[in-house]
């Protein structure tokens, strides 16, 4: 009877993909991700000549507009992000009005929405026609106020979560200096966040700014195809780094790594693996089966601060030992798991002096120009409604 149903489906050729694991659902020429080489290109450029050579600004302009700022043009990017780092005071009482043992996305989620209530500009009026087609002046408007917001919201957020004030943005301050100034990372002495923690993640930054449609990415396009303005868009694609299979893996490999607890008790969590008792949280990628290009320089820039992070030392000796076995065991290699580079970005994180709850919120933060850079591309193209079919196999009369 199915059959019948499928049989009489008009509209072309229907495959049945499921977790669209073949599917292409736009083409884009923002950041070529070669899982089978092992290379990332943002534009035209290899990230590793991006990497340590150009600032978070400059990545971000890349992405989004296609070619890396002059001086001038960066000196104004800057600025228009410093300036649109001010929240209104609804996002603040809004933030607030959680116990300070919120979940930090929950926080957020509310504060992006209190956002989008509060300034009636960010949902500009639908009157019949795609109000962003066209209209790239108002899509890159949104965009900075997009990013600016996100860093505020997480940074405020933070504060909250650790009963601390929030500093407000310096308009002569970079994006990442500003971020790590409104948590309130800021030496004593300076009132500055420590360069060497900034230049880390710069770097860090560059690394995770795009990775094409990954499931948080793309959760923000689905939004975004009904022409939903690129705020409520953020609050959907959070909410998709959240779960345990994404961003979320972070939070649950942290959770494991602690609980083995030393390097002796590894062999017992590898075999508990291959029996498919559990996953190994941090592990496997849809995309690569070779290494991630970005996990190699991230093991570069652990190394620089291992000697700085003597608190962490038993955590990361556990899971080099995770990784040691993982790469030598036929069980990961024969189905290509690796380490993903989320995770030794989350020990990098964590040597700098991060709690593991901000984490999540940083990684979605450093990815935002990737998905403004998407969402940009869309909406200069023809947008299409997303709409995904399925394959109906239960009962017809
Ligand atoms: N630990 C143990 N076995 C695994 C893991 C893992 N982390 N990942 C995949 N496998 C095994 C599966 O059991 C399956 O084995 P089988 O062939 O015997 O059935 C095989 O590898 C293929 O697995 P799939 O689930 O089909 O692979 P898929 O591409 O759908 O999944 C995913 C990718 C979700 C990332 C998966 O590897 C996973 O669950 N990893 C753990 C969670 C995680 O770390 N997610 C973060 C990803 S990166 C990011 O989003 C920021």
């Amino acid at each position: 009877d199915s059959k019948a149903k499928t049989d009489k489906t008009e509209g072309g050729l229907r495959l049945l993909d499921p977790g669209y694991q073949n599917t292409a659902v736009a083409s884009s020429e923002v950041t070529f991700v070669d899982g089978t080489e092992g290379s990332i290109h943002y534009r035209q450029y290899d990230i590793s000549e991006l990497v340590g050579t150009k600032q978070f600004e400059d990545v971000t302009y890349l992405l989004i507009w296609g070619k890396l700022p002059s001086p001038e043009e960066k000196e104004m990017f800057k600025k228009q992000l410093a300036l649109a780092m001010h929240p209104p005071q609804m996002v603040s009482d809004v933030i607030h009005a959680f116990p300070s043992n919120t979940p930090i996305v929950t926080m957020m989620i509310a504060g992006l929405s209190a956002w989008t209530g509060s300034d009636p500009t960010v949902i500009p009026a639908y009157m019949g026609k795609n109000i962003y087609q066209g209209h790239l002046d108002l899509v890159d408007s949104q965009i900075i106020r997009l990013i600016s917001a996100l860093a505020t919201v997480i940074a405020m957020s933070f504060c909250r979560m650790q009963e601390k004030p929030f500093t407000p943005a310096d308009l002569n301050g970079s994006f990442i200096e500003n971020t790590l100034r409104m948590m309130g990372f800021v030496e004593d002495e300076t009132k500055k966040p420590n360069p060497k923690h900034v230049e880390c993640l710069e770097k860090l930054w560059v690394l995770y700014a795009d990775h094409e449609l990954t499931n948080s990415t793309a959760a923000f396009l689905h939004v975004a195809s009904t022409l939903a303005d690129p705020f409520s868009c953020t609050i959907a694609s959070l909410t998709a780094a959240y779960g345990p299979l994404h961003g979320g893996a972070i939070d649950t490999a942290f959770k494991v790594i602690q609980n083995v607890g030393k390097p002796e008790n590894v062999p017992q969590l590898i075999d508990d693996v291959k029996a498919k008792k559990c996953r190994l949280f941090g592990y496997g990628h849809r995309i690569y089966k070779t290494v991630d290009p970005r996990s190699v320089i991230i093991r570069e820039l652990l190394d620089e601060l291992k000697d700085d992070d003597a608190a962490h030392k038993e955590f990361l000796a556990t899971a080099l030992e995770i990784d040691r076995i993982a790469s030598e065991d036929q069980y990961f290699t024969s189905r290509h798991l690796k380490a993903n580079a989320d995770l030794y970005g989350s020990f990098v994180y964590m040597a700098l002096g991060f709690p593991p709850e901000i984490i999540l919120p940083l990684a979605m933060m450093s990815r935002c120009p990737g998905v403004m850079a998407h969402w940009r591309e869309a909406m200069n193209g023809n947008p299409r409604l997303w709409r995904p079919q399925q394959i109906y196999t239960g009962a017809y009369h």
